[in-house]
């Protein structure tokens, strides 16, 4: 077995076998193949890698760690100096341009992952991983494991009102790549353009670029998508979130809906139902139901796991009417060989033992005391702002009071260390919309969620609209 692979010996040279040995190792380290923190093999494993006896190695070893290559650490052996170069910060995705440190974070996104069911998490691996066998091991099903096809199958429809099955169901590695695979899978059908909601996700508008299709703008208003105006787009698919519009908070309207599914109808098109906080409806009334329901023929239903798990496990799932399934199916079997499948059976175990719902009960509880918390900072230290979209999910949409500079406050709250987006941040169209703040609470808990919303206070009161409203309500 190689140890080093790098690292080799010649009894032709002239050089001492030792003094090979330690050249080789700090040959790597500067040209950064052996990383900082890599454990090199024991002197014997070497040693007999290279048939050298042990002494050259341990010799060797001795010398890189006394010149500060190396460092013997205790219990884990050799390993090649942490202090030699900086490990490099992996960007993540929220990590857009420069995100700098700050005391409260209100953006939407990862946050969640601080509610982790990490004890659930680790029985329902185990528990899985107990059942896997050979056939499990091997590639998984391009359209996903079968046992969480079919959870997600009984989930969705239990809780959602999806009307779909096993066979109509692909997962996919979060709706980010589900959404790839399906602009690969509409030109197969003769779609060539995508409306977007504005505003709305616009990375995610990009994402729908790169992978070669046009985006059309379509305005939102306060009922949701303007469906006249995407009749006049000319696309005949279009990617939406009915249940919480982003950012808007916007819930599809019941007449929205029915002429949503009339013009998918009529132009033989496609709805995209990104329903990324579907499992989050806070208000006490009843809960809107996937729009696919209406229509299983001209919707996709796009869930993922990314809020009520974490972003990290990449997991997603579409639910696809014929052709479109079809398709995503050809697109799939010529790029990739399906998504990770332990964490798939992981996740079809929390859905079969019911532990996700208890998960999801607790979030919604915690959400909730939170999104009160948030309405009250809000009257108190914001008067003037309409909490928009609170009735579910993890974000809300604050309009400020009209003459605010929704620029200004954004950077003023910076330099009080409070990271929030403007509501502009989320908007194409050509047109000014109303200052607004997009704030997401899911990764704070209330007091320090409350003490964010008085930082924003101060700096929208020194303001000179704030300070104008603030002495009248004073
Ligand atoms: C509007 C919207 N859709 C979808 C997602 C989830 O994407 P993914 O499943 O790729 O993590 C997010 C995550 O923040 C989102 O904000």
């Amino acid at each position: 077995m190689v140890w080093l692979a790098s690292v080799g010996v010649s009894r032709d040279s002239e050089l001492p076998l030792t003094s090979q040995i330690q050249l080789a190792v700090k040959r790597e380290i500067s040209e950064g193949v052996l990383r900082p923190g890599t454990r090199l093999p024991s002197s014997r494993a070497l040693a007999d890698d290279l048939r050298v006896s042990r002494s050259v190695v341990v010799e060797a070893y001795g010398q890189l760690i006394a010149e500060g290559y190396l460092e013997a650490v205790q219990g884990s052996g050799t390993r090649v100096a942490g202090h030699l170069a900086p490990a490099p910060r992996v960007p993540t995705l929220l990590d857009e341009g420069r995100v700098p440190a700050v005391r409260w974070d209100l953006r939407t996104g990862g946050a969640v992952s601080a509610h982790f069911p990490h004890r659930e998490w680790a029985g329902a691996y185990q528990r899985a991983l107990r059942g896997v066998g050979r056939a499990e091991l091997d590639y998984p099903p391009l359209s996903g494991v079968r046992p969480l096809r079919e959870e997600l199958a009984r989930y969705l429809g239990r809780v959602r009102g999806v009307r779909t099955t096993p066979e109509e169901i692909m997962v996919v590695q979060g709706f980010a790549h589900g959404l790839a695979l399906l602009c690969s899978a509409l030109p197969r059908l003769g779609i060539a353009t995508v409306a977007v909601e504005d505003p709305g996700l616009v990375r995610q508008h990009r994402f729908v670029r790169e992978a070669g299709l046009p985006t059309v703008p379509v305005p939102v208003d306060g009922e949701g998508i303007d469906v006249r105006a995407l009749a006049r787009s000319g696309a005949r698919a279009v990617l939406l979130t009915p249940f919480h519009q982003f950012p808007t908070g916007v819930t599809l309207s019941e007449r929205r809906r029915a002429e949503l599914v009339d013009w998918a109808r009529r132009t033989d098109g496609y709805l995209i139902e990104d329903d990324y906080d579907g499992d989050f409806w806070l208000a006490r009334r009843p809960h809107p139901l996937a729009l696919q329901r209406m229509a299983p023929d001209r919707v996709v239903y796009a869930g993922t796991a990314s809020k009520a798990l974490a972003p990290v496990l990449r997991l997603g799932w579409l639910a696809a009417p014929q052709p479109l399934l079809a398709a995503l199916e050809r697109v799939r079997g010529e790029r990739d060989l399906g998504a990770e499948g332990l964490t798939q059976l992981a996740c079809a175990e929390l859905l079969r033992s019911g532990a996700l719902d208890r998960h999801l009960r607790r979030l919604r509880a915690r959400y909730r005391g939170r999104r009160e918390a948030l309405g009250q900072a809000v009257q108190r230290y914001l008067p003037g702002t309409a909490v928009i979209g609170a009735d579910a999910g993890l974000h809300a949409y604050l309009r400020l009071p009209p003459h605010t500079d929704e620029s200004l406050l954004v950077a003023g709250a910076l330099r009080h260390s409070v990271l929030v987006r403007g509501g502009r941040e989320f908007v194409t169209l050509d047109r000014r919309p109303p200052p607004a703040l997009v704030v997401g609470y899911a990764g704070l808990p209330t007091t320090a969620l409350v003490d964010a919303l008085r930082e924003l206070g101060r700096v929208w009161a020194g303001q000179p609209h704030g300070r104008r409203v603030a002495a009248r309500s004073a």
